[in-house]
């Protein structure tokens, strides 16, 4: 059997969500996930925004008026695609999920306005 791999194959474990349905974010904070807070910090402006595992990185952004351009809000267009650093991966931020396992992570938006095709 051939396996597909797509973007999400190369994104830490837990990352990124699978989305299912349309006009939803499959983000959210489980009433069960530990209450543990993770620094989110975007680049370039340099706002730190502190968050909870499962949160959207878009939603972080949000809350810290950083702006991220989006489309679809389910992780089909790449609008919302922004950089992880340092390793450089790019995510789909409507999608992506504030990770529990990290302690803090950075994101350059820098580009995020450029429309995917
Ligand atoms: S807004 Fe379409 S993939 Fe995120």
């Amino acid at each position: 059997m051939r396996r597909i791999l797509g973007w999400t194959s190369f994104a830490p474990s837990g990352l990124l969500s699978r989305t299912r349905g349309v006009g939803l974010r499959m983000c959210s904070t489980a009433s069960d996930a530990p209450k543990k807070k993770v620094r989110i910090r975007f680049l370039p402006e340099d706002v730190v925004v502190d968050a909870e595992p499962g949160e959207c990185i878009l939603d972080v952004a949000e809350r810290g008026n950083v702006h991220i351009a989006s489309s679809c809000g389910v992780g089909d267009c790449g609008t919302c695609e922004i950089e992880m650093l340092p390793h450089n991966v790019w995510i789909r931020s409507c999608v992506a999920k504030v990770p529990s396992h990290k302690d803090e992570m950075s994101f350059d938006v820098v580009g995020s306005d450029i429309p995917a095709f």
